[in-house]
């Protein structure tokens, strides 16, 4: 049968009534009073794997809703789900596409045939033309047009040609091979090129076109006003190919605009876009750390995939923390989830889940079609702590609001600063703490009495200074950042998206809603340009075009 084809509505499992039913008792849990009567709960609701300690024992659980929630996954067949996934079956159904990232971090010796093609020994082959460019241009062998070796390489790449590379070329800086400076082109914007180029010398400058359908407008246009800078600044047309390669699975389109075949690194259909980091996109994040590095990376993600595909449901992180995400969406309300990395190197963690999540989750139809009438994937947000709790974490305290939040934090800092990492750790600590606990009225009014304060004033500023606590948080705790548990951190959330996805039916590797836009945009081009005189079909629309037209110069 069909993945899709396949009958899925969660809401009528016994697990969804059932969590229903006791979603309604749990009004009453507080977070606090489990704490101070189960001196285990920390070790009850925690686990260690591939390099990360997850602590869940903050959320509003107890052993029901985890037996619960366990039920509602097994109800769904999320166990058939996992197994169709890593077998490589079209759970893509809109695009009859496996989802085979997995794939890409197998080791060599494994099979894995799709359409009677074992499609392993093409990833190595990949991963070694990937070894033998990464060597050439740390050793110097690669040399630009005046027989300079290569120095700076710019990725041209956007959504998932460029956020995963972008996060794991930053978060493993300290890895860094010297030699090369690594760069992201990402964005239409020129003001993103100018300041860009600006640094660069085309006789040292490498750019990689990374576009898996090679058809992306912001990268195509971004790639073209490359070359023309590198042709302007002197460089030899005969001599791009020495300063041009192409990442794509589509080699006609970069063959036509004028990159060698040579230079072409393969990707396939099988893995979609936010997943791709694990492929030849990856050669951004290869060239800054390594091969060697690249590989450990890959090795995380493999080891995080074997937990994923073998350790029973109750102790199985992305499992795990799928379920908590749908308890928290399917039957608290909660619309957003925060992704707070208290580590400058993992500044850009959220940036990458939100494409992960939100592009894979944000669907609203099931694989079958018919609608979904329950909440799926969530509003992805956050940033670095500490900076976010002197930004956004009031809201987090006492807004209206429940936001779980995930934390992230190495014991060990790179760049140890007298005792600055002990306080960011403990300020990690702290903000987990202090969303669980709270503080209650009499708490908050003691503390103003101990101030001296009168009675009246007290009974002011008290509900102010209320904090209502019992507010979900994981904590993922890092002995130090590396390509290993960097792999296995970036894949627990792949999978915790999937295993969400097949909980609720819904088709976690397509993106329909973005192409409308894309659609439009060239319509909305036309009139802003004057090539089309046919107003727009709606007044805001046509209004702002000609306030644009009224007044752009150049
Ligand atoms: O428009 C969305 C999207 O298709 C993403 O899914 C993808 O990661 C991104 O654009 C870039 O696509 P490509 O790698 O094909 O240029």
């Amino acid at each position: 049968m069909a993945y899709y084809q396949q009958p899925h509505d969660v809401t009528r499992l016994p697990a969804w009534q059932a969590l229903g039913e006791h979603r309604a008792r749990m009004n009453a849990f507080s977070m606090r009073e489990a704490f101070a009567n189960d001196p285990q709960r920390f070790s009850r609701f925690s686990l260690n794997q591939c390099g990360l300690l997850l602590d869940y024992s903050k959320n509003l659980i107890d052993d029901t809703t985890v037996q619960l929630l366990i039920q509602l996954a097994e109800e769904a067949g999320l166990k058939d789900s996992i197994a169709r996934l890593f077998n490589g079956e079209q759970v893509n159904s809109t695009e009859h596409r496996a989802a085979l990232h997995t794939a890409l971090r197998s080791p060599i010796g494994r099979k894995l045939e799709l359409d009677g093609v074992d499609l392993i020994p093409q990833v190595h082959r990949v991963l070694n033309q990937m070894t033998e460019l990464v060597t050439q241009i740390h050793s110097g062998l690669w040399r630009g047009y005046t027989d300079k070796p290569i120095t700076d390489v710019v990725n041209i790449g956007i959504g998932g040609s460029f956020l995963g590379p972008e996060l794991v070329s930053e978060a493993l800086r300290p890895f860094t091979q010297r030699g090369v400076r690594c760069h992201y082109l990402a964005n239409i914007d020129g003001s993103e090129f100018r300041e860009l180029t600006a640094v660069l010398n085309p006789e040292t400058t490498l750019f990689i076109v990374s576009s898996k359908s090679f058809g992306t407008l912001e990268t195509l246009k971004n790639a073209l006003a490359a070359r023309d800078w590198y042709l302007a600044l002197g460089g030899p047309e005969n001599e791009l190919y020495k300063h041009f390669i192409a990442v794509t699975s589509n080699p006609e389109a970069a063959i036509q605009f004028g990159i060698k075949a040579k230079n072409i690194f393969p990707m396939w259909d099988w893995v979609g876009g936010r997943y791709s980091l694990w492929s030849a996109i990856g050669l951004p994040i290869a060239l800054a750390i390594g091969i060697a590095n690249f590989k450990e990376l890959l090795a995380g993600a493999y080891a995080m995939d074997q937990h994923f595909t073998q350790a029973p449901l109750e102790q199985n992180m992305p499992v795990l923390m799928a379920l908590l995400g749908i308890w928290y969406g399917n039957f608290w309300g909660a619309k957003s989830q925060a992704i707070l990395p208290y580590d400058h190197y993992l500044r850009n963690f959220t940036k990458h889940l939100q494409q992960l999540d939100m592009e894979s989750n944000g669907k609203s139809v099931r694989q079958d079609g018919t609608p979904v009438d329950f909440s799926t994937g969530p509003v992805i947000w956050g940033g670095v702590g500490c900076n976010g709790q002197h930004a956004y974490h009031q809201l987090l305290h006492q807004g209206t609001e429940l936001i779980p939040a995930d934390f992230l934090v190495p014991v060990n800092s790179f760049n140890p600063l007298a005792d600055h990492h002990q306080w960011l750790f403990a300020n990690c600590l702290s903000q987990s703490q202090a969303l669980m606990h709270g503080k209650t009225r009499e708490e908050a009014e003691k503390e103003l009495r101990d101030q001296g304060m009168d009675e009246a004033e007290v009974q002011r500023l008290a509900p102010h200074k209320v904090i209502p606590g019992n507010r979900p948080n994981n904590m993922l705790v890092l002995n130090r950042i590396d390509p290993s548990n960097l792999g296995a951190l970036v894949a627990l959330y792949e999978h915790k998206v999937f295993v969400q996805s097949a909980i609720w039916g819904i088709n976690a590797f397509d993106q329909w809603g973005v192409e409308l836009g894309k659609e439009l945009g060239k319509g909305v081009y036309q009139r802003l340009t004057g090539q089309l005189d046919q107003p727009a079909s709606d007044a805001s629309t046509q209004g702002l075009i000609d306030h644009f037209r009224d007044r752009h110069r150049g």
